[in-house]
């Protein structure tokens, strides 16, 4: 069995560990009569059709937490209870079978459904079945775009859309993608939209530059070509602008929140104001039609946690349809009615015209001259690495689930899990998790979420482990490598959940001075600062580990004696194959220059740390302060941290190091390790000083002798390259207003500058924002600490501090550099960001072992193995380059699935979608017309059928 052809694309397969030979009963969907489109209400097509779409949207964490929220707890922060919402809108739903609403957010509907009996479950059932209550988007969040990784957002959206399929059938699957609230929107989002089987997708925020542009264009309704590697139209997703945001139109706010007057019908009474409501509500449809380019629009009829008392938003729309199409008896040429957004949808496509088309994506969103949304991309930097480091963790645990079978859940550490480390990973891609924008208390409590989740993988993942290797030995998991705090054991192991073996430097605390297998470093001033009592190693160990695809290896680490290393101490030094040489100014103690050795490149090279100072929004262009949204500098010029940096060097066979110390605040390590092809800035920043009253926004930036041109690239959740243009954007002419924010960019996993020689490719450890202000050069934010709200309803200026850092919090994160010719660039940066993603997790293992039986092609990733049932696997494979991005792996690959694990065996292959809530072959999609004329992207690559066995 073979996939035959190569597509950038992921596909899915379950794989059959039973003794039950055969392929899954693809079971016939039982076409329900009513939902779905089918469900829709009858339009009128001379007229204008106003869509109406109830709906509530409940954000899964942000001004309180996730939990707080579903039960209406703590109403004096805000007034919120997502209970309330389902429990009132289900009893509406019932008394007028027109009615419709939408629900979005499945970590509520979950919960909820969870504590209903089951005469309620069957009524909300029945009401799914007719189409009046129905899901959109179904992800476990609305995830964020700017700063979440595909990886994850695949799996949150997963774990959504699998609850509503298992709990509804067909009828409960989503038609239409909805983000409504997300600022700003990822190219890599609309694929994997369109690879999960949505036939359009709505959204509410979006440049007003653009905004406006496309008004005037009637533009607003486009065909968003979101792959340059996939054939059109696997990647193309019919994208809407909604039309106010996501809020009702002005005057016509019906929930209890709000202060709009309700429609007031008996003409005995005082203050009749039909005629007023109706004369009002046809202006604005008719302005509203002006903008769009059918006779169907859509109006979103609720706002964040509304609906908590449905009946007042309902009872209005009843008597606004009702008054509003009387007017048609006296020549009225609008109709409203109940809507959803498929029921819009469709609409759109049967009107059967073409859409103009979309390739670039939707970042930077602004919404006004001076308040650029790029601030968030860098928001709460320790929260963005711990959920990385949670996914790259997760994708463990998954694995040990299935190689460990049953035993893995329940064995001799206790009852392990992976479920409860997937929900935290679910809830932390909500727009206001990873994305740093909510208060500091939900802050910790994502944070909680997912350490609670960690506990509950290292039982599975011992479980596993010992059942693998007979032995019940206590594992142990160092949490805080970044900061040399670990319990030392004597052996140290290693996992590797990528599908080819790799080799990764390993640093543990020691006391002693010469070990077996490796060479001992001095604990740096840097580190020892930052630990703050949790450890008090002097010294680090440090030694190349080598583990097989999807497997571990171990190493025992045994201390040979005290005093300075003897020569014999350090293992005999494998010929090194140096890839790169740094210099550095022996004046200032920067980095200098930057060769690649093996294609004889030199690139002029400097780095340094700058800030930005924020604004307070004491300003006489705009009073915009800078804050957890927004970034906003005073001014363009960045203050220099200190011109030189005190340098410190070491060697030995694994590393060279050069340590730079810049201020008390600010440090970090340049590592050279041998052997690896990507030169490592390990940079320690804060507490960020205050004392001055002065909002600080900290940079690295690179400056190099590469002629960039103005462009650099910046990749999409961390998946495909865009390019971008300084002060440009492709699809519009844009009035640039703030030269520094307006050029900032969600750095998700990497981003690079290159001229025709030389490309620079910086990795990065989790989602930072950054720029190419000046030629030649990237500059990254590392960390914001602020002193003002800014206005977009956190309430909070984002200024962290924790029990172990009361003056400011302290972060650490690494930059990993490479240099290589434009032409191959890819083949060093793709697997050196996979491998930051999905890195090895050192733990306790007595053997070598390895769960497959053979290294995956390398433009081959593994991207998700995961237990689906008792006797099922969920495998996603991805090539991972894009089309002619690499002469040698941009290629079709073939990997033989049945002789790829090497404890299961492979008895049947069923394909899924992208998010494995439908079978392959039962997907189909509303097929949308690309406008001629509209700039196409060269796209090349076949997509070929795929067959199983
Ligand atoms: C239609 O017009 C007639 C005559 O102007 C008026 O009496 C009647 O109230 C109008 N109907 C509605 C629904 O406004
Ligand atoms: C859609 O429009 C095309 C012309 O652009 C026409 O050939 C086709 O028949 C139309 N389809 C329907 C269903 O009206
Ligand atoms: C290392 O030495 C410090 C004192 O210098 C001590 O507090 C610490 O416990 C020792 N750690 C180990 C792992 O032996
Ligand atoms: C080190 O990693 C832990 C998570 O394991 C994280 O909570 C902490 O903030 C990190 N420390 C620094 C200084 O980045
Ligand atoms: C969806 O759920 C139904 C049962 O409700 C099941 O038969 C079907 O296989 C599921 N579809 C997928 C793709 O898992
Ligand atoms: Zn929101």
């Amino acid at each position: 069995m073979a996939t035959p052809e190569y597509t950038p694309f992921v596909f899915l397969l379950l794989l059959f560990q039973s003794s039950v030979w055969g392929f899954p009963v693809c079971q016939t969907p039982q076409e329900s009569p009513t939902c779905g489109y089918k469900s829709c209400h009858a339009t009128k097509p001379g007229m204008l059709n106003v869509h109406l779409v109830p709906h509530t949207h409940d954000d899964v964490g942000w001004l309180k937490t996730v939990d707080q929220y579903f039960y209406g707890d703590r109403n004096d922060i805000q007034h919120a209870g997502v209970q309330y919402i389902l429990d009132s809108v289900v009893d509406q739903l019932l008394k007028n079978p027109d009615r419709r609403f939408i629900y979005v957010e499945t970590a509520f509907f979950y919960r909820w459904w969870k504590q209903q009996t089951d005469d309620m479950q069957n009524t909300v059932k029945q009401l799914v079945n007719e189409g009046r209550l129905e899901f959109v988007n179904g992800g476990w969040c609305m995830s964020d775009e700017a700063t979440t990784h595909y990886s994850a957002v695949i799996d949150q959206m997963t774990m959504g859309l699998r609850f509503l399929n298992d709990t509804f059938g067909h009828c409960g699957r989503p038609r239409v993608a909805w983000h409504i609230d997300p600022f700003g929107h990822a190219r890599e989002h609309a694929s994997m939209f369109a690879q999960m089987g949505y036939d359009g997708f709505f959204f509410g925020r979006l440049d007003y530059q653009d905004r406006n542009r496309r008004m005037v264009a009637r533009e607003q309704e486009m065909l968003w070509r979101a792959s340059e590697s996939l054939t059109p139209p696997m990647a193309d997703l019919f994208t809407g602008i909604l039309p106010n945001g996501y809020n009702p139109p002005e005057g016509f706010c019906w929930d209890q929140s709000c202060d709009d007057p309700p429609i007031r019908d008996d003409p005995d009474l005082e203050d009749y104001n039909v005629d007023d409501v109706v004369t009002r509500f046809l202006h604005i449809a008719h302005g509203q039609a002006l903008v769009y380019k059918t006779n169907h629009i859509i109006m979103t009829m609720g706002s964040d946690f509304q609906y908590e008392n449905a009946n007042l938003w309902y009872k209005n729309l009843d008597k606004l349809i009702r008054y509003v199409n009387q007017m048609q008896s006296n020549g009225s040429e609008v109709n409203v009615l109940y809507s959803t957004p498929s029921c819009y949808l469709q609409e759109l496509h049967r009107a059967n015209l073409t859409w103009p088309l979309k390739g670039d994506d939707f970042f930077p969103y602004a919404d006004s001259a001076h308040d650029f949304w790029t601030g968030y991309f860098t928001s709460r930097p320790a929260l963005k690495r711990y959920e990385r480091i949670s996914n790259s963790y997760l994708q463990t645990c998954k694995q040990l689930e299935v190689l460990g079978g049953p035993i893995s859940r329940k064995g001799p550490f206790g009852a392990g899990d992976s479920e409860t480390l997937k929900k935290a990973m679910a809830v932390a891609q909500h727009h206001d998790a990873v994305s740093g924008t909510e208060k500091q208390h939900v802050a910790n409590d994502y944070a909680r979420k997912l350490a609670n989740g960690w506990a509950h993988c290292q039982v599975l993942v011992s479980n596993t482990l010992s059942s693998l290797s007979g032995s019940s030995a206590p594992r142990v998991y160092c949490e805080h490598l970044n900061i040399s705090v670990c319990p030392l054991t004597e052996t140290m192991n290693v996992y590797n959940p990528l599908a080819r073996p790799v080799s990764w430097p390993v640093r543990l605390p020691v006391n002693g001075t010469a070990y077996r297998i490796s060479d001992v470093v001095p604990v740096s001033q840097a580190t020892a600062a930052v630990r703050r009592g949790r450890g008090y190693a002097v010294n680090e160990l440090l030694f190349q580990v080598q583990a097989p695809p999807l497997g571990y290896s171990t190493y025992s680490v045994s201390l040979l004696q005290n005093g300075p290393p003897s020569p014999q101490s350090s293992p005999l030094p494998r010929a090194p194959k140096a890839f790169l040489r740094v210099t550095f100014d022996p004046e200032t103690g920067l980095l200098s220059s930057l060769s690649n050795l093996e294609t004889q490149q030199t690139v002029k090279l400097s780095q340094n740390f700058y800030w930005y100072n924020a604004s307070d929004g004491n300003n006489s262009e705009s009073i915009q302060m800078s804050g957890a949204y927004i970034f906003r500098p005073n001014t363009s010029t960045p203050f220099i941290i200190s011109k030189t940096a005190k340098i410190e060097t070491l060697q030995n066979s694994v590393v060279q190091e050069v340590r730079q110390w810049f201020s008390p605040w600010v440090s970090q390590v340049v590592r050279l390790y041998t052997d690896s092809r990507a030169l490592e800035l390990e940079w320690t920043v804060g507490p960020v000083p205050i004392g001055d009253d002065l909002g600080k926004e900290v940079i690295s930036r690179l400056d190099s002798s590469i002629n960039s041109s103005g462009v650099f690239y910046t990749d999409s959740n961390g998946r495909e390259m865009l390019q971008r243009r300084k002060d440009y954007r492709p699809t519009w002419n844009l009035r640039q207003s703030e030269p520094i924010a307006g050029n900032y960019y969600p750095i998700n996993s990497r981003a690079y500058i290159k001229d025709d020689k030389d490309q620079l490719t910086v990795v990065t450890d989790r989602s930072q924002g950054g720029g190419s202000i000046q030629d030649g050069s990237l500059e990254i934010m590392l960390h914001r600490r602020l002193l003002y709200d800014d206005v977009r309803g956190v309430g909070e200026p984002l200024n962290e501090m924790s029990d172990i850092y009361p003056e400011g919090l302290v972060v650490r994160g690494r930059h990993l550099l490479s240099l290589s010719p434009p032409a191959t660039a890819a083949d060093t940066h793709r697997p050196l960001a996979q491998e930051v993603v999905l890195q090895p997790s050192s733990m306790d293992f007595e053997k070598e072992f390895s769960g497959l039986q053979a290294v995956l092609p390398p433009a081959v990733h593994l991207l998700t193995v995961s237990q689906w049932d008792q006797d099922t696997v969920l495998l996603r494979l991805e090539h991972q380059y894009q089309a002619s991005e690499s002469k040698e792996h941009s290629q079709p690959v073939t990997v033989n699935l049945q002789k790829l694990f090497s404890t299961l065996d492979v008895l049947g292959v069923s394909e899924m979608n992208l998010s494995a809530n439908q079978w392959k072959d039962e997907m189909t999609r509303l097929d949308w017309k690309a406008e001629s004329g509209t700039h196409h992207t060269g796209v090349t690559n076949q997509l070929s059928a795929y067959s199983a066995l």
